[in-house]
């Protein structure tokens, strides 16, 4: 099939990547005009497993191609809507204008009716609101809505080997067009499920918006260990023995970040006051209040575990990416906390196997280093804000001759306490009193 993606973030890289891998012929459209040029390259703009080679060999068998023209874009029935949609600088809303964009070009550039298939993260009521443009300005446009749930660092795997795949639309024939497009996905067992547009608009805010308040619940109860000389990790073993609960996705640390899960928390309470039920919301103000939360408690706990009355603290920060397995610092907790160390006074050296570039790119302030052991030298207190592997298997008896003070504190429960102090380190934690 002919298909565009419209957008190349994250999202519409890897769905256009995966969809010619299927072996659709597809054009991706960005008005980035370097973004477009490194794509067409075969390259990705950003560190994703196994995205490099997809694109790579998508271009280079002729089926995948980029482009910032418009006009390329009629050449295909089906448009996959894959733009951004960040918080707006003056509401806790979602902006859609890169949304709006995108229609008003897609009715520009196409000469008859298509397919519109809508994967960004919407407030509910997009979808319906795009279907009666086009009603108005082009004609019988088909519109459904099949938000995606991929995972940064898990992009590909999860765009290929989805848990499920949600469509909402009101035709049957888009419908069909839908699971023809994916059929390999879904041969391999995929589950796919037809619903409204509101509901597949919904599906995706509220997997989010789930997965947030469950780690505003274990950070929360990480503060109380702290404060009861409780364990949190002996905690978590009970909860996750419960099948009910589960074990995955329940590490409390510094709080969710990224470019998802906080923005879209904050737009979901906002559409549901703009629709009348704001009543309840105050629970996602609230998930919402408890993560940013995580951010200054690390900050005080970090400058009272430091030490050093006569000096600015030497901190050495191992983390900056929002979490491992990515060179994303948007919205990062890791490196907010470590500007506030340094704004606070502290000296701080900041170490990431992949994210020190972006984090120089909005933090140039701040000092890095490209290895951990330097990141350490004559520090007062090390401070684990994302959790690599690489951060995770450093050798605490190396890095001992190389601190001030040999403090740690892990604020991701990544590293082996035991390991730490039989190397002779003081070892805090998050969610424990030490
Ligand atoms: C999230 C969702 O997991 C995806 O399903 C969704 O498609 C995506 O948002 C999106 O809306 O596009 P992502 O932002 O890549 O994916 O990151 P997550 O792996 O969900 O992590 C989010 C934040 O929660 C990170 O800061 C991470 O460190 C934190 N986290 C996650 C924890 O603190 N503890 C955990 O146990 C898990």
């Amino acid at each position: 099939m002919d298909v565009s993606v419209i957008g190349t973030g994250y999202l519409g890289a890897t769905h256009a990547a995966c969809l010619a891998h299927l072996g659709h012929t597809v054009v991706g459209f960005d008005v980035d005009r370097d973004r477009v040029r490194q794509l067409a390259n075969g390259e990705s703009p950003f560190s994703e497993p196994d995205l490099d080679e997809l694109l790579r060999d998508g271009v280079s068998s002729g089926r995948l191609r980029f482009t910032d023209s418009p006009e390329l874009l009629a050449g295909a029935s089906v448009h996959f809507l894959c733009v951004g949609t960040p918080q707006r600088a003056d509401s806790a809303g979602a902006d859609l204008s890169a949304v709006w964009s995108a229609v008003d070009l897609l009715a520009e550039a196409h000469a008859g009716p298509a397919l519109l298939v809508g994967k960004s993260t919407v407030p509910v009521g997009t979808a319906a609101a795009i279907a009666k443009r086009f009603a108005s300005q082009v004609g019988a446009w088909e519109v459904a809505w099949n938000p995606e749930f991929l995972r940064e660092g898990h992009a590909v795997e999860d765009s290929l080997h989805p848990s499920r795949i949600v469509v909402g639309t009101d035709s049957e024939s888009a419908w069909q067009r839908i699971c023809e497009l994916y059929q390999p996905i879904l041969d391999d067992g995929a589950r796919i499920i037809r619903t409204d547009f509101a509901s597949a608009e919904l599906a995706k805010v509220a997997s989010n918006v789930v997965l947030a308040a469950r780690l505003s619940v274990v950070n929360s109860l990480a503060e109380v260990c702290e404060a009861a000389a409780g364990n949190v990790r002996d905690l978590l073993e009970v909860l996750g023995s419960d099948d009910r609960i589960g074990s995955v996705y329940l590490t409390p640390g510094i709080g969710f970040g990224g470019s998802c899960l906080p923005k879209d928390v904050r737009a979901f309470a906002e559409r549901a006051r703009e629709l009348g039920v704001g009543e309840s919301m105050g629970l996602f103000d609230e998930v919402d209040r408890v993560n940013l939360r995580q951010r200054s408690r690390t900050v005080e706990r970090a400058f009272a575990l430091a030490g050093s009355p006569d000096r600015a603290p030497r901190i050495a920060v191992l983390g900056a990416a929002f979490k491992a397995g990515s060179d994303d610092v948007r919205d990062s907790p890791a490196l907010a906390i470590a500007g506030s160390l340094h704004d606070r006074g502290a000296r701080v050296r900041i170490y990431d196997p992949k994210a020190v570039p972006a984090a120089r790119r909005l933090r140039p302030d701040l000092s890095y280093t490209e290895d951990a052991a330097d990141a350490c030298e004559d520090a007062d207190l090390v401070l684990v804000l994302t959790e690599w592997p690489e951060v995770a298997s450093l050798d605490p008896r190396v890095l001992a001759n190389r601190v001030a003070r040999p403090v740690v504190l892990d604020a991701r429960l990544v590293l082996d306490a035991d390991r730490w102090r039989d190397a002779g380190w003081e070892f805090h934690s998050v969610g424990a009193a030490h």
